[in-house]
């Protein structure tokens, strides 16, 4: 069995975070969303993989290399433009052969991995199997619908009158019986070869279409909320690790991760937390939930239930919750007079000021 593993597109809804980085690099407690796809495909058995590469190919290139240290083997296959999963498939099939494999998007975090399901998929080798999630708004996704014995009836893809809350995650399992079904599909009216369609197509022909509703799910909807939440749940899991220096000055409290290289002076930090290398936190407090990145410095300042991407600053600002800062950002305090923010944002940038 393979995998494809697909990291093109454009990241328009994780902006403005992703005008500078692939969408599939954001970092869920200092680990790029995209790893966490590649460590489960790995545990789940499988060592091939293509992966679909886009705009941002060279980042993603840089970042996963041949795959070794996921004990992958990575063959990179570029699509010219994002015209759709199903497409995707198809630039793929000399690739893939005859395999089977699981299609996973690298923009997807699911909770627990997907060893369960590879192993169901290949007990049953059903022609597919997709996987389903409740979600508040339908709308962004695919959308199945099941029959009261819950086979799958029919698929939409982003309807706006979804017929269920069913959202179609981003992790499908196919026999090469899709490979036809994407050459008998026309563009959707978005422009794209839409994997949704070419299920469908399995459905309509009564090929053995199965599907497993699962929890723990997040994509990157845009919503920062979930972001934090993603944040928060991961943190949850992971054990207290102190690599880096902490003195004794400082506490650290719980499942608090520093890494190697990491600095913390005359600070108090309260997990679940992680610190990343090469970061300085002094004179501050760090609070739950809270993802800190590589060389970032937090001075006399206090963040909480947060996400600071690599290389930023946060110095002598009171108090910060709930936000999301990107890399090479500098937080510092603004002139006693006037009084007044001063704010240098970009495009699509989102602030809210404590007034
Ligand atoms: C794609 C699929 C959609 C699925 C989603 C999951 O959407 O077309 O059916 O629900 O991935 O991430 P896209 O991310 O291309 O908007």
């Amino acid at each position: 069995m393979k995998a494809l593993v697909l990291s093109g597109g454009a990241g328009t809804r994780l902006r403005p975070i992703t005008h500078t980085s692939a969408k599939q690099l954001v970092p869920v407690a200092n680990k790029a969303v995209l790893f966490y796809g590649l460590e489960s495909i790995a545990a789940a058995g499988i060592t091939d993989v293509g992966m679909i590469v886009g705009d941002t190919a060279a980042e993603i290139q840089e970042a996963v290399g041949d795959g070794s240290k996921f004990g992958l083997e990575i063959t990179y296959i570029p699509q010219e433009r994002p015209l759709g999963l199903a497409h995707a498939v198809l630039i793929a099939q000399d690739y893939l052969g005859d395999d089977d494999f699981v299609m996973y998007l690298g923009d997807n975090f699911i909770v627990g991995g997907i060893t369960g399901l590879v192993d169901e998929f290949r007990t049953h080798r059903p022609d597919a199997q997709i996987l389903l999630t409740r979600v508040p708004d339908p709308r962004a996704f695919g959308v199945a619908e099941l029959d009261p014995q819950g086979q799958v009836i029919s698929l939409e893809e982003k309807p706006e009158n979804p017929k269920s809350d069913l959202a179609l995650v981003g992790v499908y399992l196919f026999t090469s019986a899709i490979h036809e079904a994407v050459r008998s599909i026309e563009p959707s009216w978005r422009g794209e070869l839409e994997i949704t369609h070419a299920i469908q197509h399995l459905i309509d022909v009564h090929s053995d279409v199965r599907s497993t509703v699962i929890q723990g799910y997040w994509k990157d909807t845009g919503n920062v909320a979930d972001m934090l939440e993603v944040n928060r749940r991961v943190l949850e899991t992971m054990n207290r690790r102190i690599d880096g220096e902490v003195d004794d000055k400082s506490e650290t409290v719980g499942r608090v991760i520093v890494e190697e290289g990491a600095r913390i002076v005359g600070s108090r930090v309260v997990g679940p937390v992680i610190i990343g290398a090469g970061t300085l936190v002094s004179d501050s407090y760090v609070g739950p939930f809270t993802s800190i990145a590589e060389n970032c410095r937090i001075t006399d300042s206090e963040v909480e239930f947060s996400i600071v991407l690599r290389n930023s600053s946060i110095d002598g600002v009171g108090r910060i919750e709930s936000s999301l800062i990107g890399r090479h950002v500098e937080v510092t305090p603004a002139p006693n007079v006037p009084s007044a923010h001063r704010l240098v944002l970009g495009d699509h940038s989102k602030v809210q000021i404590h007034t």
